[in-house]
């Protein structure tokens, strides 16, 4: 039974994975035997981060781009297939925030919120399904948010990139699963990565996250894991469409 949620000898692709939750995603599916490329903008923490993971004993390798940039998302891809001639799993992680009143965003921080949170997702996952129908089989994992089924202030951008995301996951998974590719995202609450570096500062806020949560506490970035190696391995071959919330109960109570 334990080997149908292997990832041994996949090939795997994890954006925005040079630290928190997607370098604790790349690190369950490497520990699960994937070869995981990871992804982010800054070369050199990329590289430090893989370098930390090889120091584990895990097959990673870094592949720097800007997901937010279409000739680069073409060219990290086409590189990625030069190097291993297929991609099996791909986690839309990379994701950015921003914070303002309503009345003080403005269009283009809009879309450069949207750009990356949703644009990218789209297009690497296009990317990723060309070369997953050669073998049908694949496996497409998004990371949204619980902020996308609930709401909050502020964050107008990524609530409705997030929310496109999971609409996304929904088109795609309902179009690709024919082809044996699977399409799921993953919503997590409160997890204490540098996204949070603001909220996890502020005293109050902290408190309110742990009254909020029936889980009584903030999210460690590996607590992702187990989810992420569920979705992406033949044990969630008919798991498809799922928006899978990792939020220590958060979006189920009130
Ligand atoms: N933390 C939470 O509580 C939480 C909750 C729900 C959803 N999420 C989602 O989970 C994902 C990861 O969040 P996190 O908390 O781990 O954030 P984080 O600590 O800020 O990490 C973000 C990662 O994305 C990369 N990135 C940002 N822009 C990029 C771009 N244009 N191209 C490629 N890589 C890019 C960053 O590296 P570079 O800056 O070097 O590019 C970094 O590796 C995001 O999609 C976020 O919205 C987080």
């Amino acid at each position: 039974m334990l080997e149908s949620f292997s990832a041994k000898g996949r090939v795997a692709l994890v954006t925005g994975a040079s630290r928190g939750l997607g370098l604790a995603m790349a690190e369950a599916l490497a520990a699960a035997g994937a070869r995981v490329l990871l992804n982010a903008r800054e070369a050199a923490t990329l590289a430090a981060a893989a370098d930390g993971l090889r120091a584990k004993g895990l097959e990673v390798e870094p592949l720097p781009f800007d997901v937010a940039d279409a000739a680069a998302c073409r060219d990290g891809m086409a590189e990625l297939l030069r190097r291993h001639g297929r991609l099996d799993i791909l986690v839309n992680n990379a994701g950015i925030q921003h914070r303002v009143p309503v009345t003080e965003w403005t269009d283009a921080d809009f879309e450069r919120v949207v750009a990356v949170n949703l644009t990218s997702c789209f297009r690497l996952a296009r990317e990723a399904a060309r070369s997953m129908l050669e073998r049908r089989w694949g496996r497409i994992i998004n990371t949204g948010s619980v902020v996308a089924i609930l709401g909050r202030p502020t964050i107008h951008a990524y609530v409705a990139a997030k929310a496109g995301l999971h609409g996304l996951t929904r088109s795609l998974a309902a179009e690709l699963a024919r082809d044996g590719i699977t399409v799921n995202a993953i919503a997590p609450g409160y997890f204490a990565t540098e996204m949070n570096t603001a909220l996890l500062q502020n005293a109050e806020f902290t408190a309110w996250v742990e009254q909020r949560t029936p889980a009584g506490r903030w999210a460690r970035p590996a607590e992702l894991g187990g989810a992420v190696v569920f979705l992406a391995s033949d044990a969630a071959a008919y798991v498809n469409g799922h928006v899978l919330a990792v939020d220590g109960g958060l979006s189920v109570s009130l």
